[in-house]
C-alpha cells in the first residue's frame, strides 16, 4: 500500500506547531511567571524514545514468583531515575528527593494525601491573599476531607507576619501549615512558622512552585534549613525545567511514608522522557544556579524600579518591590489610572509581543534565560510603558530587539 501522506489535519496541525514555536520561541518577550526556557539539552530527552516508556520498579509477587519490575527493557530507565532523584537531593542539600511528581499539584498531593488523612484540618493562605487556589476549601481539600482555614497575608504585597502567623497557628492548631503562594513577593518567617507549627505537632508544607529555581540557586530562602518539613513543587516556573514537579525531605520517617504511597494513588507511570530532562536541568543548575538566580533577583527588582519611572503602579514599593521573579502591578491603581482592567491591559501588550499574565503578574525569569540583565531593564520598562500606557505600536521594536537574544544563558 502506498503512503498517502499526511491528512489535511494533520497539516493543519504541524503548522499551529511550528507557528507556535516560532511565536513563543522566538517573536515574543515571555514575561509569565509562571513560565520558563527549557535548555536546548533538556528539550532533546523530552523527545527520546523515553517518551514512550514505562517502567515500575516495584516488588510484586505474581503466581508465586517474586517481580522487580512490571516491565522488562528499563535497564537505562532505572538509571536515569536514580540519577535524577540523586542530582535533586545534592542541588537542595536534601536527604530524600522524588522527581515522579507529573506537576507542582501532583507534587502538593504527594506531599499532603499520603500523610494528612481525612477530616486533617491546614492553613494555608486564602486566594485573595496571593494564595494557590489548590488550597482553597472547594478544591483539594473538598476532595480528601480536610478542612482549611486562612493563614493571614496581608497587604498588597501578601506579606506573611511572623507575629500573626504563630498566633494564628497557636488558635487554630491545625495539623499541617501549608506555605506557598502564587503571588510570591517576599520570603516567610518561616523559622518562627515552623517552631509554632511543630509545637502543636503540625507538618510544615513549603509549596515552592513559584520559586523553586530561586531556592536551587541559594536565593530567597533555605526552607528546609529553616524549619520546612517537605518542600515541593513545580519544575518550570523560575525552575526551567520542563513542566513537571519534584519533592524533597531530610525527614526519612515521612518520606518513607510518603514515596511508597505515590504509585497507584497519586499516579502510576511517571513520564521518564520528562525526568530526563528533569535531571538534566538540575545537573545544569549545579553548575551555574547561583548565577541564575541571583540575576533573576537583580533583574526583578531592577525591572520594579524601571517600571515605577516609567509610570506604573507596582505593589510593595516600600519594600523594594520584590524578593523574588514576580512583579506585581497594583491593579486598582491600574485601572483608575488607565480606565481598564489588568486582563485588557496585558491583551494590549499581548499584541505588541510584551506577555504579562492577565492577574497583572510580571515575572524576570525567562527574560534572564535569553540574557538580558538588570541594565536592559529600563529599555523593557520603556517598551511595557509605551505599549502599554501610551498605546504605541512597539511591536516591529520588540521583535528586532527579542531577535538580538539568540540562544539561552544557564543550559
Ligand atoms: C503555589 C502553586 N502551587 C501549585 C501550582 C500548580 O502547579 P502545576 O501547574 O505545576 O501543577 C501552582 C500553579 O500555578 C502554584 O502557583
Amino acid at each position: 500500500m502506498t503512503n498517502p501522506g499526511p491528512t489535511e489535519e494533520e497539516r493543519r496541525l504541524a503548522r499551529l506547531v511550528r507557528a507556535h514555536d516560532r511565536w513563543r520561541g522566538h517573536d515574543v518577550f515571555n514575561l509569565l511567571p509562571s513560565e520558563n526556557a527549557v535548555s536546548p539539552t533538556a528539550r532533546r530527552y523530552l523527545s527520546s524514545d523515553l517518551a514512550g516508556r514505562y517502567t515500575l520498579p516495584i516488588s510484586m509477587e505474581v503466581d508465586g514468583e517474586t517481580l522487580d519490575n512490571s516491565y522488562t527493557g528499563t535497564r537505562y530507565t532505572d538509571e536515569i531515575e536514580s540519577l535524577a532523584n540523586a542530582a535533586a537531593a545534592r542541588l537542595f542539600r536534601a536527604r530524600f528527593a522524588t522527581t515522579r511528581p507529573l506537576s507542582g499539584h501532583i507534587a502538593a498531593l504527594s506531599a499532603i494525601v499520603p500523610l494528612l488523612p481525612r477530616g486533617s484540618r491546614l492553613l494555608a493562605i486564602p486566594p485573595e491573599s496571593g494564595g494557590y487556589d489548590g488550597y482553597a476549601p472547594g478544591f483539594v481539600p473538598a476532595l480528601f476531607g480536610y478542612t482549611v482555614r486562612p493563614l493571614p497575608a496581608d497587604g498588597p504585597g501578601h506579606r506573611v507576619d511572623a507575629a500573626a502567623a504563630v498566633e494564628t497557628i497557636r488558635r487554630e492548631r491545625p495539623n499541617a501549615v501549608v506555605l506557598g503562594q502564587s503571588f510570591f513577593l517576599f520570603p516567610y518567617p518561616l523559622r518562627e512558622i515552623a517552631e509554632a507549627a511543630h509545637a502543636v505537632d503540625a507538618l510544615v508544607l513549603y509549596d515552592a512552585s513559584h520559586v523553586l529555581g530561586l531556592i536551587a540557586g541559594g536565593e530567597f530562602q533555605d526552607p528546609l534549613r529553616e524549619g520546612a518539613d517537605l518542600v515541593f513543587g513545580s519544575t518550570h516556573k523560575s525552575f526551567p525545567g520542563p513542566q513537571g514537579g519534584l519533592l524533597v525531605t531530610d525527614r526519612e520517617d515521612l518520606f518513607h511514608q510518603l514515596d511508597p504511597a505515590l504509585v497507584w494513588r497519586i499516579f502510576d507511570n511517571a513520564h521518564w522522557n520528562r525526568i530526563a530532562g528533569l535531571a538534566q536541568t538540575l545537573l545544569e543548575l549545579e553548575r551555574n544556579g547561583r548565577e541564575y538566580a541571583s540575576t533573576v533577583v537583580a533583574n526583578s527588582q531592577a525591572l520594579g524600579r524601571a517600571l515605577v519611572e516609567a509610570g506604573f503602579p507596582l505593589v510593595a514599593e516600600a519594600d523594594g518591590y520584590t524578593r523574588s521573579h514576580q512583579l506585581h502591578l497594583d491593579r486598582p491603581r491600574l485601572r483608575a489610572s488607565l480606565g481598564i482592567g489588568a486582563g485588557a491591559f496585558a491583551r494590549r501588550l499581548e499584541r505588541q509581543r510584551l506577555l504579562i499574565d492577565l492577574v497583572a503578574r510580571i515575572g524576570t525569569a525567562e527574560a534572564t534565560r535569553l540574557g538580558l540583565v538588570p541594565s536592559d531593564m529600563p529599555r523593557l520598562a520603556e517598551l511595557l510603558a509605551r505599549g502599554g500606557i501610551r498605546k504605541e505600536r512597539v511591536g516591529r521594536e520588540v521583535l528586532a530587539w527579542r531577535r538580538s537574544f539568540r540562544g539561552l544563558r544557564f543550559a
